[in-house]
């Protein structure tokens, strides 16, 4: 089985499940997520959503503002739930002993596989921390920690040892490019700097999932083509499973691998860049495979 597969996921944002449910048939019967909008004034993140991601892609998500981006990622570490539908996830990748197993709802025949949803809050913590880690687009670094205590935080939580931590963030900092910073604090660095903390703080951890929501975005181009490049040379090394939001059909194309499009939280499309570019499903996705940046 894939790594991340999400199954018939939909999510409506605040309303209760009978209200959730008719905005559910509005959408089965065709309708847009705005026009369910308009009629009804709820927010549709995501409906029907069935897509697998491979261990070891780096899979792209893409589409306009407000087309559930950020939605769907979020749930792959449920910090949504979706109204319905599964998000299974396969634990053999897990970093340390998936303890929360027996707490889950497993696949039958392949109990590593689990469904997230099922967690009760303690073991989805562990499972986060053994699983999931993220980048954000404005690098969410914790101001008042120096660089190497932003770093070695996700250790920190798992009880490492100090002097332990600290040498493996160390050897993230450098891995990343940055040596001779390690004391410093987030706001004395440059933008792309401190993307390469948020970027060395999720390897830390050795989670096999990293989501990373339009982690680039913020940074100026030459930056970014080069934190492109490097993350493409640690994924080249590390075989991470990592779902990366963006907005540049460049970056996505890249990247080299499997692009999935949504609209109005719908998945349209989900292709390598030539399949994609030759054989868009319609013109939503004709329009984003010319358009530039
Ligand atoms: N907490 C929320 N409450 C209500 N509606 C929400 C919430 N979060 C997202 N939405 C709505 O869900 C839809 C998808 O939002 P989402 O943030 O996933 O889009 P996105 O593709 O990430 O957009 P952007 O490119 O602007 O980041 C939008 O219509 C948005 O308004
Ligand atoms: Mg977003």
């Amino acid at each position: 089985m894939s790594h991340i597969r999400l199954e018939n996921v939909s999510k409506v944002f605040d309303a209760s499940p009978a209200e959730a449910n008719k905005v559910l048939k509005l959408l089965a019967q065709g309708m847009s997520s705005s026009e369910v909008r308009e009629k009804t004034g709820y927010s549709v993140g995501l409906y029907d959503i069935n897509l697998s991601i491979e261990a070891g892609e780096l899979h792209c998500i893409m589409g306009l503002s407000g087309s559930g981006k950020s939605t769907l990622v979020r749930h792959i570490n449920r910090l949504i739930d979706p109204t319905q539908g599964k998000i299974w996830i396969d634990t053999q990748y897990s970093v340390g002993v998936p303890t929360y197993l027996q707490d889950a709802e497993q696949l039958s025949k392949q109990p590593n596989i689990i469904n997230v949803l099922s967690l009760s809050d303690k073991p989805l913590q562990q499972f986060r921390q053994n699983n999931v880690s993220m980048v954000f687009q404005h690098f969410g670094l914790v101001p008042h920690m120096t660089v190497i205590q932003n770093v070695a935080y996700g250790l920190r939580v798992r009880k490492m040892a100090k002097s332990e931590r600290h040498e493996i963030a160390r050897h993230w900092l450098h891995e990343v490019g940055l040596d001779g910073i390690e004391y410093s604090y987030p706001d004395e660095l440059s933008g792309g700097m401190q993307q390469r903390v948020g970027l060395a703080r999720a390897l830390a951890v050795d989670t096999p999932i990293i989501l990373m929501d339009e982690a680039f975005s913020a940074l100026d181009p030459l930056i970014r083509a080069q934190l492109q490049a490097q993350l493409l040379q640690l994924q080249d090394r590390l075989n991470k499973t990592i779902v990366f939001i963006t907005h540049d059909i460049d970056e996505a194309a890249g990247f080299g691998g499997q692009i999935s499009i949504l609209n109005g939280g719908r998945l349209v499309q989900t292709g390598s860049i030539d399949e994609l570019r030759t054989n868009p499903a319609d013109a939503y996705v004709e329009r984003f495979m010319v358009a530039k940046g």
